[in-house]
């Protein structure tokens, strides 16, 4: 069985995390799939970035969405991570998906629906515009996130993101109609998975960064690896290929 690998954030280990230098970077690399963290802006634009603030990863100052886009646009998201970087934008997602094409996406929504209200039809009209509904998975740690993107598409592929064990969550799995368990790596253990294979539920990991944690994935026939370092797992997957 092969293991899917997504970039998480990218190729965040070597490149600036959720820009389009790292998502390319991933997918020179030969990663399955890139994962991202999704927002929206003042102006209802879909921003690309983990936090929901602008300070850690660029120049700016606050919430993402009390900025527009042509105030975040304006921002360095690159020379934090060196000075090589410097210069590099934040994305929209509609740019991520001109410049990635059709790889394969987890696409996070962040926070809830409450703080982006209908941000998950935003992402949907533009899955859709690119024609890349076999190639997205919506995942989030938000119920009700999971629950939007369900009543509005009954097919795409949704996961489950949560910390804990999987027999925890698998009743609102369930309720949700999500494809996927996506478990924190580090508290996933044997009966975790097994579980919900028996539930005919997919297990996808996040985030494997070092090589024990590869062996163990792959011990465990995890389904998908998530990494910051996919140069990493990739050349570990291959060097243990049976
Ligand atoms: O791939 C899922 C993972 O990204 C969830 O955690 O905080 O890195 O978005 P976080
Ligand atoms: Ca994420």
């Amino acid at each position: 069985m092969s293991i899917f690998v997504y970039g998480h954030r990218g190729a965040a280990y070597e490149a600036p995390e959720n820009t389009i230098p790292s998502f390319k970077l991933a997918k020179k690399l030969g990663v399955y799939g890139v994962e991202m963290d999704l927002h929206t802006s003042k102006d209802n634009e879909l921003i690309v970035m983990h936090d929901e603030t602008l300070d850690r990863t660029t120049n700016g100052k606050g919430l993402i969405h009390l900025h527009t886009l042509e105030e975040i646009k304006k921002l360095d998201a690159g020379f934090k991570k060196g000075t090589k970087w410097k210069g590099t934008r934040v994305p929209t997602l509609r740019e991520v998906f001109e410049n990635l094409g059709k790889i394969h996406y987890y696409l996070e929504i962040k926070q809830s629906s409450r703080v982006y209200p209908g941000i998950e039809s935003k992402i949907m009209d533009l899955v859709n515009e690119f024609k890349l509904e076999n190639n997205v998975q919506i995942i989030s740690f938000d119920f009700d996130s999971l629950k939007n993107i369900r009543d509005i598409d009954s097919k795409i592929k949704t996961g489950l993101l949560y910390t804990g064990k999987t027999a925890w969550f698998l009743d609102i799995a369930k309720e949700l109609k999500v494809n996927f368990m996506q478990p924190s790596f580090n508290l996933t253990y044997e009966d975790d998975i097994k579980i919900a294979k028996k539930n005919k539920l997919g297990v996808e990991a996040w985030t494997i960064d070092t090589i024990e944690d590869v062996k163990r994935a792959i011990k465990l026939h995890i389904d998908s690896i998530t990494s910051n370092n996919p140069r990493m797992v990739l050349h570990t997957l291959k060097k243990n290929a049976k």
